[in-house]
């Protein structure tokens, strides 16, 4: 996210953490400027079974299949892949609602995975999430006082219950709802009011991490930015880190600090928004790049379109070698057979240039994919009275509330997107 959205310090050394953290090995313990969260090698491989009575493990969905990065306090690392390549599979075990089937999550500097009951409980109530779908993500027969609540009935010292009410409508307020609308129903609020009382629900612990998968896609795109903005004033204001899984290019460039690109299980390209967005060096990130839709007639004549072949191969049956080598317009018998680690390729290694980052590429080489002014996003705090924006991020409107709505039908308004990435 660029410092200027917010007013608050930029978090530049994201990717000198990582790789300071990497330097340092596993067993450091955590200190001040460390990343708040590790991981390490993640892993989740779902069974797949034959037989009723008796069954029998014949293979495994390897839907996460060893991802690493790390997280810095104040940061937002945006995640972007194509669907089923694992990213929600990832947030859920982040929060705990999947067991790892391997790896290390460290959360300041200890292994989540090993603890349980009061440990557990403290660290669970630290990393909270934001889910895709306001519809169903909220019971519709409580009210949102409840909802918004309901964490408090686990963790009563955050909120002791004669002040919950209050604490309640204070988020309420946070997040741009009117407090009066505590007693109201799922219902009787739009899209992006329902967003945003699951985004209230998941401040009431006052967590450091908020774990955000697709927190807009079901949103029309007029409401999508306002979220996305009361999401990048949320952690200005509360100073949260946020792992923001998104389909959408150009909202994640709007509200990282660092993306990662993940295919099929792993992340294959991670580095600072400049670092991905101006100075791809996987051939997966560069077609991503290639396919998102640019405002600027000239910057769109400009970029160069690059069709990738073939579907995605199964989780279930994991090309060897460099997993991308089948859809891979470079690919080369090495590629076949030996497995790219995420790391600095070695033709950047000792240069200074954005290319100088972490990519799982044997043969990684820079590409400008999308001219540099293509993809930007432009905050209304930069532009001049008479600018114009094509940016849906320029509204500086604080809320979508307006008068009480009716019931409303669920929005999706997913063609305005653009090609998507799922
Ligand atoms: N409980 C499960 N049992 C078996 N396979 C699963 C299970 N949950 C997820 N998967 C598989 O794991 C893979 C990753 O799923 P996941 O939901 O993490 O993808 P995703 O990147 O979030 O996709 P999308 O962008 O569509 O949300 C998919 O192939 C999915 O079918
Ligand atoms: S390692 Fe080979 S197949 Fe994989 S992305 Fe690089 S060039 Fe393509
Ligand atoms: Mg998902």
């Amino acid at each position: 996210m660029n410092a200027e959205d917010t007013g608050r310090e930029g978090v530049a050394g994201g990717s000198t953490l990582l790789s300071e953290a990497r330097e340092a090995g596993r067993e450091r313990p955590y200190a001040e400027g460390d990343p708040i969260l590790e991981v390490r090698g993640l892993v989740k491989h779902y069974p797949l079974t034959r037989g009723i009575l008796f069954k029998k493990q014949i293979g495994a969905v390897k839907a996460v299949d060893g991802v690493d990065f790390d997280l810095a306090a104040g940061e937002t690392l945006g995640i972007v892949g194509e669907s089923g390549c694992g990213k929600s599979t990832v947030a859920k075990m982040l929060v705990h609602l999947e067991p790892p089937t391997g790896g290390v999550i460290r959360y300041r500097g200890e292994d989540v995975t090993k603890l349980s009951g009061r440990a557990l409980r403290a660290v669970r109530r630290n990393i909270q999430m934001v889910f895709q779908d306001p519809y169903t993500s909220l019971n519709p027969r409580m009210t949102v006082g409840d909802i918004i609540g309901e964490p408090y009935e686990i963790h009563p010292e955050v909120a002791p219950k004669g002040s919950r009410r209050q604490k309640v409508q204070d988020l309420l307020d946070v997040v741009g709802l009117n407090p009066e609308y505590i007693n109201r129903y799922p219902h009787q609020f739009s899209g992006g009011q329902r967003q945003r009382i699951g985004i209230a629900r998941g401040l009431a612990l006052n967590p450091e991490i908020i774990v955000a998968d697709e927190p807009v896609s079901a949103l029309d795109v007029s409401v999508q930015a306002q979220v996305v903005n009361l999401l990048d004033r949320l952690q200005a204001e509360f100073d949260l880190s946020f792992l923001f899984i998104a389909h959408d290019l150009s909202i994640v460039r709007h509200i990282s600090d660092r993306v990662g690109v993940m295919y099929l299980g792993r992340i294959v390209e991670i580095g600072t928004d400049e670092e991905i967005y101006d100075h791809p060096t996987h051939p997966y990130t560069q077609a991503l790049l290639s396919a998102v839709p640019v405002p600027d007639p000239t910057a769109r004549e400009h970029r160069e379109r690059i069709i990738l072949h073939g579907d995605v191969p199964s989780p279930a049956n994991i090309p060897s070698g460099c997993r991308f080598r089948t859809r891979c317009w470079k690919a080369q018998e090495r590629c076949r057979l030996e497995v790219p680690l995420l790391a600095v390729p070695a033709v950047f290694r000792d240069s200074e240039t954005p290319a100088r980052h972490d990519s799982a590429c044997h043969f990684a080489e820079e590409k400008q994919v999308v001219p540099h002014e293509g993809l930007r996003e432009t905050p209304a705090e930069d532009e001049g009275p008479s600018s114009p924006s094509s940016s849906p991020f320029s509204s500086s409107s604080p809320s979508d509330e307006g008068p009480p709505p009716s019931p409303s039908p669920g929005r999706d308004d997913r063609s305005a997107e653009g090609p998507g990435l799922g």
